[in-house]
């Protein structure tokens, strides 16, 4: 593809690269049996098997406004929720399907009430769909690695009929675009083995994506979601390789170059227990400060993070989640100038943290205690001075005796002495706003 391509590319981004934090949510069916979304395949069920959830689904307590207020309270300023997941249950009125929640005993279209309700509050937003789909007749399933019914016979699938669900996911993903008015993201998932690029018939659905919300930002896993190739990781991506790489609870060790070492847009979406969709017995959840420091690993080497929630079968986020969120954004509320806007300081990883950077703001995100004054290597007289980004109270800026053979570093400290050592104001993560005179 050619420059303009990539031009493009940033140009749509932009906003995106500004935001950095996001809430995924994964909501579907797979809320009530609570054992993760991909609970259809590991128990291998039927859709007749899978019937009761359907039938039994009424989300009483969903509310997205809540929901809604819980992202933006945490500092998130974007949301992708599931429109339609693996098991092809759609959270929408699609006219394509019998099988959307305005069918089951709720009633309601839970799509558009995700988007009214976030668009209200300021938030930009984003639709996830599956490009798997487990329930339609004509998606290939007995022989498919990954399908509920792929080790029965019966589910045996004219492979000439796959046209049939192509037509019906493209329609599916029309409807999106045309009924629920502006979408800024569009988070497709995901390619395996030869189900990738034009076997979805990538090129014309990209084409009419564009055609009809050119702004729109889209993924990178129409192509390959895997970190093992897939055109954007290259300087000649194709139509359908997307505007941003997506890797999956991992932060890339390096952030994501191009093949000439340009950075690409990338975002990691991450889980805050270790599942995507509810799961009742999953109470490994990260701590707030684990989010902080990560959500600062993403920012530092230029990325995002999509941080997930997986609502309970009532519509409710899980208190653990809210409990997370809430002091991640307490922080952020404080200390967000060194994430918003902000991106890689070109500058190596020091010994107490990481740096993030905007312009002539460096920011110094303290994660160990220093002995004595902190070190800012290489930065030599570059510091103009320096103040602590939560309250904004001034620091010392100078080289106290026992490192007066470092001239080439600058330091700076919490308190004087300036030779002495100081506690950390915030343990989960002290930011310091350095300006530099360049
Ligand atoms: C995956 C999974 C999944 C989850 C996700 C998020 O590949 O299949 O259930 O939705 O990607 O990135």
């Amino acid at each position: 593809m050619s420059q303009s391509f990539i031009q493009q590319r940033t140009e749509r981004t932009e906003w995106f690269l500004q935001d950095r934090f996001g809430m995924f949510i994964h909501w579907g069916l797979y809320a009530i049996p609570a054992r993760g979304e991909w609970v259809r395949n590991a128990e291998r069920m039927t859709n007749e098997e899978y019937q009761k959830y359907f039938d039994e689904f009424n989300p009483e307590r969903y509310d997205p406004k809540a929901w809604a207020k819980a992202a933006k309270a945490a500092g998130m300023k974007y949301a992708v929720l599931t429109a339609k997941h693996h098991d092809g249950f759609c959270l929408f009125d699609s006219k394509l399907t019998d099988y959307k929640s305005t069918n089951t005993t709720c009633g309601r279209d839970l799509v558009r009430e995700f988007l009214d309700a976030f668009r209200e509050e300021g938030l930009k937003v984003g639709l996830y769909y599956s490009l798997l789909d487990w329930y339609h007749p004509d998606y290939p399933a007995y022989g498919d690695r990954i399908h509920p019914m792929r080790d029965n016979e019966a589910y045996k699938r004219d492979p000439e009929r796959f046209g049939v669900y192509l037509d019906f996911m493209h329609g599916q993903v029309r409807e999106l675009l045309t009924d629920y008015g502006r979408l800024d993201i569009m988070w497709f998932d995901f390619s395996y083995d030869d189900m990738r690029g034009e076997k979805w018939r990538a090129t014309d659905l990209m084409e009419t994506i564009r055609s009809i919300q050119p702004h729109i930002i889209i993924d990178n896993r129409l192509d390959a979601s895997g970190e093992e190739g897939g055109s954007i990781y290259t300087n000649k991506p194709s139509v359908y390789s997307g505007d941003f790489a997506s890797p999956e609870q991992i932060i890339p060790p390096q952030g994501i170059t191009d093949n000439e070492g340009n950075s690409i847009p990338w975002e990691a979406c991450i889980t805050l227990n270790n599942n995507w969709g509810y799961s009742a017995t999953d109470h490994t959840y990260k701590s707030a400060k684990t989010v902080i420091r990560k959500l600062v690993e993403c920012v530092s080497k230029n990325g995002n993070l999509l941080l997930n929630v997986g609502p309970d079968a009532k519509g409710e986020i899980p208190r653990q989640s809210l409990d997370v969120l809430e002091e991640v954004g307490e922080w952020l509320r404080k200390n967000g100038d060194s994430i918003y806007g902000c991106g890689e300081a070109g500058l190596s990883k020091p010994d107490w943290g990481r740096y993030t950077r905007k312009g002539n703001k460096l920011y110094a995100h303290l994660l160990e205690e220093s002995v004595g004054p902190v070190n800012l290597a290489g930065l030599g007289d570059r510091v103009k001075s320096a103040r602590l980004l939560a309250d904004g109270a001034e620091l010392f800026v100078t080289r106290p005796w026992n490192a007066s053979l470092y001239t080439n570093d600058a330091f700076f400290n919490f308190a004087q002495p300036e030779h002495y050592t100081y506690p950390l104001p915030d343990e989960r993560n002290t930011v310091v706003e350095i300006t530099l005179n360049d």
